[in-house]
């Protein structure tokens, strides 16, 4: 980028785009002229901040040095329909959709772990998957410093993890039952909705879904193979042994996982502890739990609860808890614009 400030578009209003808007603020971004676009025109207040958004469909994409994309994925989505024109035009595109992660000459990237895949961008940047971002952060030290033989993630993943609509089912589900159940004593109460679910294929009210993203190879969801190959992207390192398991919890924002990793070379709680400490984007707590609540709004990925397996040579776990839509979404693809 050739001037100090830079023209900026943020495409979707929706649970990400919004966030994108917001930490561009508070991160100071160096923003010339702003444009907001979605499928429809509208205006929007941010933070008490009003904001115009423009339709996509037809607008003058000219003069956008760098596009930050959240809206839908798929045929339909932003990024398929629209990315190739903003490019076109003199846009760098960061996408936050699945569409492209993988393509050989997009650059997938967190900036605490390949910042320099970078280099040599064809004009089209993806974000990586919420739920690997966090896991990335929490190991991309661990790899670089001891190498990885495996790790095995189960995650507990919140609501706005699949949008604005996703949270506000949660919302109405909540407020649904306790309302069913206002004067019922505990022994009959009410525990399952009597119409559809509202955010989610399944109700999420009181309730785990053990499924997130649709079935796919081997009995593992899409959600559970993005952690798989995005990660070998990102760490380069595609002989990393990869597992993992996605559910979809009751809470609002931020996802948690519990991660089991073996490292190549021979540590301990205290080595992995120094280096942890030492990390960038990590908030590390030897004595202190990690929650979604506290993680919510902030951009650091919490670690806590770090421990060796009793029963196994050189194989530990770890709790990481990050916001999703900060870093694993919005906060990474701002971060990836301060790199361009
Ligand atoms: N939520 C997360 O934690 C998270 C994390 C990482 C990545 N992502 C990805 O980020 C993207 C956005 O997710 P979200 O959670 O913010 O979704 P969302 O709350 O459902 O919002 C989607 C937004 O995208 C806009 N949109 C949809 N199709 C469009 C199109 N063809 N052209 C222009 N705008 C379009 C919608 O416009 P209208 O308002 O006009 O309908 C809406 O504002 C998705 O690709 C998602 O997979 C989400």
């Amino acid at each position: 980028m050739k001037n100090d400030k830079v023209n900026v578009a943020v495409v979707g209003v929706g649970a990400v785009g919004i966030e994108m808007l917001r930490v561009l603020r508070q991160r100071n971004f160096p923003i010339n002229v702003l444009r907001v676009f979605a499928r429809s025109a509208r205006e929007i207040k941010v933070d008490g901040q009003t904001l115009d958004v423009e339709a996509i469909e037809g607008a003058d994409y000219s003069r956008i040095e760098i596009a930050l994309f959240a809206g839908t994925e798929g045929e339909k989505g932003a990024a398929s329909l629209y990315a190739d024109k903003f490019i076109k035009a003199g846009a760098v595109v960061i996408d936050n959709g699945a569409d492209f992660r993988l393509k050989e000459d997009v650059p997938l990237i967190v900036p605490e772990a390949n910042p320099d895949a970078i280099i040599g961008h064809k004009g089209f940047i993806a974000n990586p998957n919420c739920n690997t971002i966090q896991a990335i952060v929490a190991l991309a030290p661990i790899h670089r410093e001891f190498g990885l033989n495996k790790f095995i993630v189960s995650s507990y993943q919140a609501a706005s993890g699949a949008g604005k609509g996703a949270v506000s089912g949660l919302w109405e589900e909540t407020k649904e039952l306790i309302h069913a159940n206002k004067d019922k004593d505990f022994d009959n109460i009410q525990k399952k909705l009597t119409g559809e679910p509202k955010g989610f294929s399944h109700q999420i009210a009181f309730n785990v879904i053990p499924q997130i993203g649709s079935p796919d190879k081997d009995g593992y969801t899409s959600e559970e193979w993005k952690m798989v190959h995005e990660t070998h992207k990102i760490l380069n390192d595609y002989e990393i042994k990869i597992s993992s398991t996605c559910v979809r919890v009751p809470v609002f924002t931020s996802h948690s996982e519990a991660i089991y990793f073996t490292p190549r070379k021979q540590t301990s709680v205290t080595e992995l502890e120094e280096l942890l400490n030492a990390s960038a984007g990590i908030l590390y707590q030897s004595d202190e739990l990690a929650f979604p609540l506290d993680a919510e709004g902030t951009d650091e990925v919490f670690v806590s609860r770090l421990r060796k397996d009793p029963s196994e040579e050189n194989s530990y776990w770890l709790w990481c808890v990050a916001d999703n839509l900060r870093k694993g979404a919005a906060l990474n693809a701002v971060q990836i614009a301060e790199l361009l």
